[in-house]
């Protein structure tokens, strides 16, 4: 069933649970995000990044979004397990409008490296354009930078990597302002997270009493923690707990794709069904975290 982020988003804050929200970009990411789900009766956040298949169709980017976001309503629509369709971190009204107009139920618009006048203007026109639509929307206040700064661009091949390097930490005093200004469902906040691998792999330092303050002064609009990856188990369970009602992670079931290919290549030498056995990885890892997020059996 596939609903509006903030419906998905107001039921976990309520019960201080949180939704893993894994990096979409193809097709075998749908499915494993959507088995996981139904194998633990837990609501879903398809986060679709950036497609990673080369399109080179007339109309470039907007074709490919449309079919991205095409196939991963036909999977929330197949399946009983409530899922919500988000398109992350997209800077522009128009781009908003092109992953709308696409079929998403939720639109990331991220303008958190401007100044905050700037970034709650951006954020108000498209709240108003995409509740009119009956879509959610996600805005970011402060920055979350990247963890190690290096090029990623082999990898990935992508837009994604154009954020910012350098973070910038959530004040308290201007979320509340932010909220009453714009009218965003969720915000994706900064209290030490990053996005990517950290450097040297240290688990990160989670400012724990700014996120209580975070809480305090918008205590009815869900909060997001992007950069899940690497964050350290406990801390995430923990910011579940203290009211973060969606995390996205990309680079840690993205390694649960890559390691269960290296770990059967080692053993026998070949993988004779690479794609399939990416997918399980990446869905072990799904489940993995689910758990610690306390959303499972949440599904309804
Ligand atoms: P990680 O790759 O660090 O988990 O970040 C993903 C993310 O935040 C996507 O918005």
């Amino acid at each position: 069933m596939l609903y509006p982020m903030s419906e998905l988003l107001s039921r976990a804050l309520k019960e201080r649970y949180c939704i893993i929200a894994p990096s979409i970009r193809d097709e075998s990411c749908m499915r494993a995000a959507i088995e996981a789900a139904e194998e633990l009766n837990s609501p879903m956040i398809l986060n679709c990044m950036f497609p990673s298949w080369d399109y080179d169709w007339d109309q470039g980017d907007s074709e490919a979004i449309r079919f991205q976001v095409a196939l991963a309503r036909e999977y929330a629509l197949r399946t009983h397990i409530p899922v919500a369709i988000n398109r992350d971190h997209t800077p522009t009204f128009e781009g908003c409008m092109q992953a709308i107009a696409a079929g998403v139920t939720s639109v990331m618009i991220d303008c958190s490296t401007l100044p905050f006048a700037e970034n709650v203007q951006h954020v108000k026109e498209v709240v108003i354009a995409a509740h009119a639509a009956g879509v959610s929307v996600e805005a970011e206040l402060g920055h979350v930078g990247i963890g190690d700064v290096q090029d990623h661009s082999e990898t990935t091949n992508d837009k994604d990597f154009e954020l910012e390097a350098n973070s910038v930490l959530t004040d308290p005093a201007e979320l509340h302002e932010f909220i009453q200004l714009t009218g965003a469902d969720c915000v994706a906040v900064s209290i030490g997270n990053a996005h990517g691998p950290y450097a040297k792999k240290i688990i990160p330092h989670i400012d724990f009493d700014r996120l209580s303050a975070l809480r305090k002064a918008a205590p009815e609009t869900p909060l997001v923690l992007h950069g899940g990856s690497g964050t350290g188990d406990e801390n995430i369970a923990k910011a579940a707990k203290m009211g973060i009602c969606k995390i996205n992670v990309g680079t840690d079931v993205e390694a649960g794709a890559w390691k269960a290919i290296v770990e059967i290549y080692q053993a026998k030498g070949r993988v004779t069904n690479p794609f399939s056995v990416a997918r399980k990885g990446y869905k072990a890892e799904i489940i993995r975290q689910i758990k610690l997020l306390g959303s499972e059996n949440k599904a309804w």
